[in-house]
C-alpha cells in the first residue's frame, strides 16, 4: 500500500523495515473505535467550520459503510497497510475522493491512537466486569449447593481448623469482587479525551475538544497536548486488573488441582473442562485450570514488559508506544479466555462431602475448640493450650483421635473437662459457634451470600 506520509521522505522503505514497522496485524481489532473517532472529528471539524457540512456528511456515509463493510466480510483489512489509521483513511479517500482526504484536519495518529485504544478499552472494562460476575455467580451457586459440606481449613497446608467448603470457595468470589472494583476505577480513571491533542502541540485550527469528547461519551478532556498523547498509564491499569485477576484465578485453580487429585479427592471437576492422557488411560487431567495458572505468569510478564517499554522514553509519543497494543491485547484475551472457562468449570464442580469430612476427622483440627472449652470452665488460654496440645501428643501416639479418649482418661488431664466436651469438639458444632462477623457458620455464608446476591442484581 503507498504510504500517506510520504511527505519529506521519497525513497521507498525496506520490506524489512514495514514489516518491523507495521502494527495492522494487531491494531486492525480496533478498526470500529477507529471510525467512531473519526465520525465524531469530521461532526466537530463541520461544526467549527473547517470543513463543509457537505465533506462531513460524505465522510460519515463513507465511514459507515467502511464500517458495516469491514463487519460483514465485504471489505478486507489490507495486511500490507502500516495500521489500521492509515488502512481506514486510504479506504475512504478512495470510497469517496477529496472529502476523505480532509478527516485527518487537526489531529495525527498520536491522539487517534490514543483515543482508539480508550474508547476500546472503555468497552473491555464493562466486559470484564460481566464476565467477573459470571463467576461470582457460578462460586455463588456451589456455595449455595454445599452450604453445610465441613472441611479441613488448611494453614501451611497442614490441617488447621474445620471450616465449611462453601466458606472456603466463597473466598475467590471476594476477590473477584475487588477485581470488579479495580476495572471500574480503571475504566472511570481512562475516561479522559486525548482526541484533539494532536501530534504534541496542539493546533492552530478552531477546534472544540470539549465538544468532540462529548460526542464521544467522554467527560473530561486532557488538559495537557504533551500528556494527552503520550499516557499509557491507562494501559498499564488494565493489564495490573488482569494481572491480578489471573492471580486470584491462579491461586483458585491451584486449589482445584489439589482438591481434585486422588490424594485429598475432595471435588471432581466436569468432565467437559478435563482431559485424558496418551497414554495412562485412568487419567483425568486438571488442563484447564493448569494452563489458568500458566498463563498467569504470562500475563504479568505483559505488565512488566509494557511498564518496561514505557519506563525510558521522552515526550511526546515515540513509536516504542505502539508496543502497548500486544501487551494490552494479550493480557486481555488470556484473562478474559479463563474467565469464560471457569464459570461452566466452576458450575459442573462435584463436591465430595464424605470425603471431606473423613479428612476432616482427622489431623485434629478440634484442638482450639478444646482448648476453649477448658477456657470456657475457667482455664487460662495459655494453659488450656499445652492441656489440649499433650491429648493430641498422647493420642497421635496411641493412633486415636480427640473424641475417642474417655472421659475418665479426659479428667486424668484436668478436672475441669467434663461430659459435655464432646459437644464441644464435635466437628459440626466447632463450625457452628464460630459465629464471629466473618467466621465460617453458616448464618455467616448466608451473610455473604446475600451480599453477592445484591452485586449480581
Ligand atoms: N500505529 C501507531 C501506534 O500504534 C499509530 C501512531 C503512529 N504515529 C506516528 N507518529 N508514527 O502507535
Amino acid at each position: 500500500m503507498e504510504k500517506m506520509w510520504a511527505g519529506r521522505s521519497l525513497g521507498a522503505t525496506e520490506k524489512i523495515a514495514d514489516e518491523l514497522n507495521s502494527s495492522i496485524g494487531f491494531d486492525a481489532r480496533l478498526y470500529k473505535e477507529d471510525i467512531t473517532g473519526s465520525i465524531a472529528h469530521a461532526k466537530m471539524l463541520s461544526k467549527q467550520g473547517i470543513i463543509t457540512e457537505e465533506e462531513k456528511d460524505q465522510i460519515v456515509e463513507g465511514l459507515g459503510k467502511i464500517l458495516s463493510g469491514i463487519d460483514d466480510g465485504s471489505i478486507k483489512i489490507d495486511p500490507t497497510a502500516e495500521d489500521i489509521h492509515m488502512f481506514v483513511e486510504s479506504v475512504l479517500t478512495e470510497m469517496i475522493g477529496e472529502a476523505g482526504k480532509k478527516v485527518h484536519t487537526a489531529r495525527s495518529r498520536n491522539d487517534q491512537v490514543a483515543l482508539d485504544m480508550r474508547l476500546y478499552l472503555r468497552e473491555q472494562c464493562d466486559i470484564a466486569v460481566s464476565l467477573i460476575k459470571d463467576v461470582i455467580a457460578a462460586v455463588c451457586a456451589k456455595a449455595e449447593e454445599y452450604k453445610e459440606c465441613i472441611m479441613p481449613g488448611y494453614t501451611h497446608l497442614q490441617r488447621a481448623q474445620p471450616i465449611l467448603f462453601s466458606h472456603e470457595i466463597l473466598t475467590y468470589a471476594h476477590m473477584l469482587e475487588r477485581d470488579i472494583d479495580r476495572f471500574t476505577e480503571t475504566k472511570k480513571r481512562m475516561d479522559v479525551s486525548p482526541i484533539g491533542c494532536c501530534a504534541l502541540a496542539g493546533t492552530t485550527y478552531d477546534t472544540d475538544r470539549e465538544y468532540e469528547a462529548e460526542l464521544l461519551g467522554f467527560p473530561h478532556i486532557a488538559l495537557n497536548s504533551l500528556d494527552g498523547v503520550s499516557d499509557r498509564d491507562f494501559c498499564c491499569d488494565f493489564i495490573y486488573d488482569c494481572a491480578m485477576l489471573m492471580m486470584h484465578l491462579s491461586r483458585f485453580s491451584e486449589e482445584l488441582i489439589l482438591f481434585s487429585s486422588w490424594e485429598f479427592g475432595f471435588i471432581e471437576l466436569p468432565e467437559a473442562f478435563t482431559t485424558g492422557s496418551s497414554i495412562m488411560p485412568q487419567k483425568k487431567n486438571p488442563d484447564m485450570a493448569e494452563l489458568t495458572r500458566g498463563k498467569t505468569g504470562r500475563v504479568y510478564g505483559d505488565l512488566m514488559g509494557l511498564l518496561t517499554t514505557l519506563k525510558g522514553i521522552p515526550l511526546a509519543y515515540n513509536k516504542d508506544m505502539q508496543e502497548d497494543k500486544e501487551a494490552v491485547f494479550d493480557a486481555l484475551d488470556s484473562a478474559f479466555l479463563c474467565l469464560k472457562v471457569f464459570a461452566p468449570m466452576v458450575a459442573g464442580i462435584k463436591a465430595k462431602p464424605e470425603v471431606m469430612l473423613s479428612a476432616a476427622k482427622k489431623g485434629f483440627i478440634n484442638a482450639t475448640d478444646l482448648a476453649d472449652y477448658m477456657v470456657g470452665r475457667g482455664m487460662a488460654f495459655r494453659d488450656a493450650y499445652h492441656i489440649s496440645g499433650r491429648l493430641v501428643h498422647d493420642c497421635i501416639e496411641k493412633g486415636i483421635v480427640l473424641e475417642d479418649v474417655s472421659i475418665e482418661d479426659y479428667k486424668k488431664y484436668s478436672p475441669l473437662i467434663g461430659e459435655d466436651v464432646y459437644e464441644a469438639i464435635d466437628l459440626t458444632n466447632c463450625v457452628q459457634k464460630r459465629l464471629s462477623a466473618g467466621g465460617t457458620s453458616v448464618e455467616s455464608v448466608e451473610t455473604q451470600l446475600d451480599h453477592f446476591r445484591r452485586i449480581l442484581s
